[in-house]
């Protein structure tokens, strides 16, 4: 294995210092959300790409050959989330252009919040690449639990998010019996159970309640609003369908499961090959940049590194070794070289 420049991992600590720890904060939108794209031009620039950034908000660093392969992944984070999520695969794009002089390298805005950037640019239409890679963090335990570096990802999960807004009746927590109150934080609570509920009873169905908010917010007042969110995923669309309905929600946000493109999986998968490693296949259960682009119809595909401390992510225990991201890189790299070829 050639070693990887140890910029990658300085670049990596660079974003992950912009938002002040602990952590990754990096949240769309934001100024450390403007502050990782602007960094990242700069290293677009350092590499010699032609840096744009189209109407969404979204940085492409061109190269002068097969500009219309694109590699990337997004810069925005999650509140505290880790160093890798979406960052490496940035890093990582610049470095394959850079390398094999073709192809483009993007970051994306906002794909913690539902893609809006990746998003926005297939609802345009315009300009819209050729072909997509994404190198990312498993963000789950299948790679390590199986002992290998790389994984080439089949489809991502599909998901439908939403708010839920309970209304009761303000009044004193001392003085108001039981009986008589109507309780908003009560309702939501309950409804919080019986998401967990619905989502245990459909096969491989995850949903989370990761938002509350309550009003009016005193310690002495019975609450008479609360809003809670909703992330329902499921890896078919039967089975979203079937969760949705049990839930009994209206998505505000939709995103149907996207299978990656058989072709570039095979170039993935050849190439860890070539590497003697095994190339194992895995189904994404985080939303990516990948699966808009490919239900634009866009061949897209997505390779994994291994994560570590148990797979753990949006955290900032979030973790992978030097060794594999090298690895990624190159095979990463290998890749696009080849489609630029084609
Ligand atoms: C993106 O990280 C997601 O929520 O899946
Ligand atoms: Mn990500
Ligand atoms: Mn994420």
């Amino acid at each position: 294995m050639t070693g990887t420049p140890s910029r990658i991992f300085e670049r990596l600590e660079q974003l992950y210092a912009i938002g002040g720890g602990p952590g990754a904060n990096r949240p769309h939108p934001s100024p450390a959300e403007d502050g990782a794209h602007e960094l990242a031009a700069t290293w677009m620039r350092e590499a010699g790409l032609a840096v744009e950034v189209d109407e969404c908000g979204n940085l492409l660093g061109r190269s002068a050959r097969s500009a219309d392969v694109w590699v990337g992944s997004h810069l925005d984070s999650v509140p505290r989330g880790g160093r890798y999520d979406g960052a490496l695969g940035v890093v990582a794009a610049i470095e394959a252009a850079e390398r094999t002089g073709a192809g483009s390298a993007v970051a994306f805005r906002g794909e913690e919040v539902g893609c809006i950037g990746s998003r926005a640019l297939c609802v345009a239409g315009l300009g819209l690449p050729r072909a997509f890679l994404e190198l990312h963090v498993e963000q789950g335990p299948v790679l390590a639990d199986a002992g290998v570096p790389l994984g080439v990802v089949t489809s991502i999960v599909g998901y439908a998010r939403a708010e839920l807004f309970f209304e009761g009746r303000a009044g004193h927590a001392g003085t108001t019996p039981m009986e008589a109150r109507d309780d908003a934080l009560v309702a939501a609570a309950e409804a919080v159970l019986r998401i967990r509920d619905a989502a245990r009873g459909i096969d491989s169905a995850v949903a989370t309640v990761g938002q509350i908010e309550v009003e009016p917010g005193g310690s002495n007042v019975i609450p008479s609003r609360a809003r809670i969110s909703i992330d329902a995923r499921a890896p078919d669309a039967d089975r979203l369908n079937e969760l949705v309905r049990a839930i009994g929600f209206e998505p505000g946000q939709l995103t149907a499961p996207a299978p990656m493109d058989e072709g570039l999986r095979a170039l993935l998968a050849e190439e860890i090959a070539s590497r003697g490693l095994p190339a194992i296949e895995l189904p994404s259960g985080a939303g990516h940049d990948a699966g808009i682009l490919a239900a634009a119809g866009i061949p897209s595909a997505m390779l994994f590194v291994r994560s570590m401390n148990g797979g753990v992510s949006h955290s900032p225990d979030e973790l992978s070794s030097d060794e594999d991201v090298a690895l990624a890189v190159e095979v990463l790299t290998a890749v696009l070289a080849r489609i630029a070829r084609s």
